[in-house]
Order: C-alpha cells, then structure tokens, then sequence
C-alpha cells in the first residue's frame, strides 16, 4: 500500500473496518489517486467543505464521510437486529461505498482564492460520476460503483440495492438537518 494510501486511512479509521484487505486497499486506492488529480494533499480533506450547498459550512468532507459512515453502519446493524435474514446487507460492500460515496468532490470541487468553488470538471460532472469513474479504475466490483453512482438524486430514478438505499438516506440525514 502506497503511504498515501496508509494516511488516508489514518484519516478514515473505518477503513479498516473492511473485512477483505483487497478491497480495503482498493479503497484506500481510490481516495489516494482523487486527491492527487485534484491537486490536493490527504489533510486538505479536512479542510474540504462536504457541500457548497451550505454558506461557510464548518463541516469538512472529511468529518462528512466519517459521518455518513458511521450513520450506515447504525443502519445497517439496526436492520438486521430487527430483521434478521430478510434484509441482506453485505458490510464490507456498505462500508467500501459509503467511504468512496463523496469521493468524486475532489474532483468537483477546486480552490481559487482560498475559497472552495466548483471546477471546471464538476460543472460537467457531478460527483457521483466521477467518484464511480475513479472507483471503476481501481476495480471496485459493481455493488460499490453502484452505490457512489445511485447515492444521490441521479438515482432516483433507477432501483437502489439495500446498500444503495442505506447509504441515499445515511448522506440525506447528515445533510438536510446541517442546512435547516
Ligand atoms: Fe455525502
């Protein structure tokens, strides 16, 4: 594993809670490869706003993707205390797409000025795009490709896989209440 690699998941402790070293590598992989084409370094993640959406958000992507993590695998564990079998939930799949499902913002975002503006790449592109693409380059199997593609309103329109659908109302929950 690359160092770069090793502080990232430094930074995304629940990383490590991958089961499968393949793919908690992979995606320690894919994180380290976005901030090096988006011109960032790993502790710029905690600087990163989650959203432009929200005017002088205090919450980087950094805390947002711990966040939004954390809030999945609650869900996910709530789920199948209540429900046992019936609801199928693959952790590794969960945890891998929840970490990635933001990581196209890098790619989205750029500094100018010392102000965080959308660049030129994410007014083509929105993240769900480009973190899929850059997941895709790394070999992520389909079922995380799948949740960074279908996380947000781009896939409201298609059918969620149950880690999609946690991960969609993990993101929204650490969202909407942030801009109220
Ligand atoms: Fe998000």
């Amino acid at each position: 594993m690359s160092p770069k690699a090793e502080e990232i998941i430094d930074l995304i402790p629940e990383i490590k809670m991958i089961k499968d070293e393949q793919l908690r590598g992979k995606v320690a992989a894919v994180w380290a490869d976005a901030i090096d084409l988006g011109g960032w370094k790993a502790q710029d993640l905690d600087s990163i706003p989650f959203t432009l959406l929200i005017p002088d958000c205090k919450f980087s992507l950094l805390h947002h993707t711990r966040a939004v993590t954390k809030t999945a695998v609650s869900i996910a564990e709530n789920l199948t205390a209540s429900y046992g079998d019936a609801v199928k939930i693959d952790m590794d799949v969960l945890l891998a797409g929840s970490v990635l499902h933001d990581v196209g913002k890098v790619l989205e975002y750029v500094r100018e000025g010392g102000v965080v503006v959308k660049s030129p790449a994410g007014k083509l592109l929105r993240h769900p795009f480009s973190g899929q693409g850059l997941a895709y380059k790394h070999g992520l199997p389909f079922e995380v490709l799948h949740m960074i593609a279908y996380h947000s309103k781009e896939g409201d329109l298609g059918k969620r896989t149950t880690e999609a659908i946690i991960i969609h109302h993990a993101d929204f929950v650490n969202f909407e209440p942030l801009r109220a």
